[in-house]
């Protein structure tokens, strides 16, 4: 499946680069061309002919040994590879990554590099759950770099925990799907909406809250990948757009409304990510709101109109999905909600759970039924758990009857 694609394999120095050995062997298998970059220290680990014979190419082990023709290398290697994986991937290198550190070939190579990195991390549990190895991994991780975790297990320093590279057959799988994305939703149209949505009280303030937009990007970049015909309508969001094939940003629930009913009846399915305002001031001031001298002011609030309500009521066969993000009675909150709206799915957020909800990178949720069953989806980063739901809305899709 990997054939024709060019891969950076980075081995930095740890017990574990004898693995990547057979990551190597793996990819080439594949017929992938495979690069080899090593740390120094990783050459104390494994012996770069080893890695030469397995790739059938030259192994890099150093910035200056390969300034001999008019290519900078570790330049035109970043421009030209597909992927590059670091495994195994040591504290060290992740530190240097995070911290912009650039003075070796592997870490210069992928300051350079515009493709996905993917690190599997390896090493003694303490030196993973330090908080300044943790705070660099989240680092990255918001910056878009991929990761396999490590598992646990029996380390070679004796300790058992945290800190065991994952499987080569893993980091494989996981290079497959990265750069092979399956293509179930080859030509489904798929409405997607995201972000928060605004609503003006003057002409400088407005209500909010925090949705960043993360999850609904997320579903949007991940279904494209897949082949859908992806229309993404946003609210007002700090992160990069996906590329999809129409991207309408609005401002106000009003305005989401509308852009969103426009577009139903072509759609296949519609996964409402917003976290639309349910109130709008009642009027918008058309001048800035002066200071009073009084201790308080009232603003009269109004209902916003129900999107999803009104999807559901207009439902012709689309498979229509939201999402419940709840501080209490999670499942009773989200069930009830999926039957008042006539949704096909809920995803049941709960906010309270750390790591998970309103603007952060990762997410743990639960995929509630009409018919009563409901799935549990581990706590992960947001574009492996919209991977997770896109698997489902792809079976509700299957299932539909046109
Ligand atoms: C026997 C031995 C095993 C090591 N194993 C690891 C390891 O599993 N993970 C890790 O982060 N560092 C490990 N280290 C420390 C790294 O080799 C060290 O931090 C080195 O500077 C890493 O350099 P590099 O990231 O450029 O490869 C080990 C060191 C030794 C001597």
């Amino acid at each position: 499946m990997l054939k024709g694609k060019h891969i950076v394999v980075g081995v930095t120095g740890g017990i574990a680069a004898y693995k990547a050995c057979e990551l190597v062997s793996r990819l080439s298998k594949q017929q992938a061309t495979v690069e080899v970059v090593m740390t120094e220290a990783a050459t104390s680990f494994v012996n770069p002919e080893t890695f030469q014979a397995l790739s059938r190419n030259p192994v890099i082990t150093s910035l200056f040994q390969s300034v001999k023709y008019w290519e900078i290398e570790h330049i035109s290697l970043a421009q030209k590879t597909d992927a590059v994986i670091i495994a195994p991937a040591t504290a060290n290198i992740i530190g240097k990554i995070a911290n912009g550190i650039a003075d070796d070939f592997l870490s210069t190579m992928v300051m350079a590099s515009t493709v996905p990195v993917v690190l599997a991390p390896a090493m003694n549990t303490q030196m993973y759950e330090n908080p300044v190895l943790q705070r660099n991994l989240e680092l990255l991780k918001s910056y878009g770099y991929h990761f396999v975790d490590p598992c646990e297990g029996l380390l070679a320093c004796g300790d058992t925990g945290r800190g065991k590279m994952a499987d080569p057959a893993l980091l494989e799988e996981y290079l497959v799907s990265l750069l092979m994305p399956k293509q179930d939703l080859a030509g489904q149209r798929i409405l997607i909406t995201a972000g928060p949505t605004r609503e003006e009280i003057d002409p400088v303030r407005y209500i909010t809250n925090y949705s960043s937009g993360k999850m609904g990007y997320a579903l949007a970049e991940m279904a494209q990948k897949r082949g859908a015909l992806v229309t993404l309508v946003t609210g007002p969001c700090q992160i990069p757009v996906p590329e999809v094939n129409e991207v309408v940003s609005v401002l106000s629930t009003e305005e989401m409304l509308q852009a969103v009913m426009i577009r139903y009846e072509q759609q296949d399915a519609v996964i409402k990510a917003a976290a639309v305002a349910d109130y709008r001031p009642a009027d918008r001031a058309a001048q800035k709101i002066k200071k009073q001298d009084d201790s308080s002011m009232e603003l009269t609030l109004v209902k916003n109109p129900d999107i999803l309500w009104e999807l559901g009521k207009a439902k012709n066969n689309q498979v229509l999905v939201g999402f419940a993000a709840e501080t209490e009675n999670l499942i009773e909150n989200a069930a009830s909600k999926m039957t008042r709206k006539n949704l096909d799915l809920i995803i049941a957020n709960d906010l309270t759970q750390p790591g998970a909800g309103f603007n952060h990178d990762t997410n743990q949720v639960t995929l509630l039924y009409p018919d009563g069953h409901s799935q549990q989806i581990p706590f992960g980063e947001k574009k492996k758990i919209a991977d997770s739901i896109l698997d489902e809305i792809s079976r509700l899709l299957d299932g539909k009857i046109v």
